[in-house]
């Protein structure tokens, strides 16, 4: 299958400005070069035009009843995102979408699972699951993983909720900051949640084979979100939201050899999301997104 790479530069969900430029610096940073080396084909088809937020007012608009900042703005780029990731599908590509903040993933998600009983592996070091109502910061890349399973205030949108994901078939890794009303979602729903202290304590092949046993039972196929400040603020720094005692280089580079090990097959599209360059050391964040591509494409290092 062909990769088509899909940029979306949408910084409306995050705090920081510079997330944006995000799919640029991963395709600067190597990306089609990456792929080529494994002989795997690619065809870039750009990026998703994304509103400037400047020309909005953040507290504008809907708010589904709580605080979801440029929520209207969010709608449309998800909307945008979820079609030409259908027409991705449509055409027998294979999705990899450059963030951008981890909104987008409410895209990614709706254009993957129209018809299809789904899987995710979201890596990250927050679990995204707050709603307007749980959050702490109005900020909507803290909620798309509660958009797609549709919770709180999602339930039912049609742009946000994925009635083809069962919770039961989404697992979490890396976690290390979570909100108090995410925690009780975790609690009273049956998503599989990995924090870091289950990879100290069994190392991080143990953790994302049990993640991939616990979502891959009845499923057609398998999404996979990754969010690099899942990796430690030391080999990625260009992140908006970098929490301290993350993954390692190789370690996140395992989590993927083994995904595409694993479920090659069934693995229906990949977001490599929250890369800011501003923030970031010499395109550092960048050119290590591009190399996990890879790893999750069938890159081997023999
Ligand atoms: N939990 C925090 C919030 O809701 C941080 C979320 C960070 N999310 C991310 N995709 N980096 O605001
Ligand atoms: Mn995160
Ligand atoms: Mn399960
Ligand atoms: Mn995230």
């Amino acid at each position: 299958r062909t990769v088509e790479i899909l940029g979306v530069p949408m910084d409306l969900g995050a705090d920081r400005r510079g997330v944006d430029m995000g799919p640029s610096a991963i395709r600067y940073g190597g990306l089609s070069d990456e792929l080529d080396a494994i002989d795997q084909a690619t065809a870039d088809s750009g990026d998703v035009t994304v509103p400037r937020p400047e020309s909005g007012d953040p507290d504008a608009g809907d708010t589904l009843g709580g605080k979801a900042k440029y929520l209207d703005e969010t709608r449309t780029v998800c909307k945008r995102v979820a079609e030409r990731v259908r027409k991705a599908h449509e055409a027998g590509r294979f999705p990899l979408v450059l963030g951008g903040d981890h909104s987008i993933a409410i895209g990614t998600a709706n254009g993957s699972t129209r018809d299809q009983s789904t899987g995710i592996i979201w890596f990250d070091a927050h679990a995204d699951l707050n709603t307007p109502e749980t959050t702490p910061s109005g900020n909507i890349h803290g909620m798309p993983l509660g958009a797609i399973l549709g919770r709180g205030p999602f339930d039912g949108k049609e742009w946000a909720h994925c009635p083809n994901v069962d919770p039961s078939n989404v697992a979490m890794v890396g976690l290390r900051s979570v909100d108090e009303g995410e925690q009780k979602y975790i609690q009273d729903s049956a998503i599989h949640a990995y924090s870091m202290s289950d990879i100290d304590e069994h190392g991080i092949t143990t953790v994302t084979q049990n993640a991939l046993d616990a979502v891959l039972d009845d499923i057609d196929q398998l999404y996979v979100s990754f969010d690099m400040d899942f990796l430690d603020p030391d080999e990625a720094p260009g992140v908006g939201t970098p929490v301290r005692g993350g993954i390692s280089y190789r370690e996140g580079h395992a989590a993927l050899e083994l995904v595409y090990r694993e479920a090659a097959e069934i693995l229906c599209a990949l977001d490599m999301v929250e890369v800011n360059p501003i923030l970031d050391r010499q395109n550092r964040t960048a050119e290590l997104a591009c190399e996990l591509a890879a790893s999750a494409l069938g890159k081997r290092i023999l």
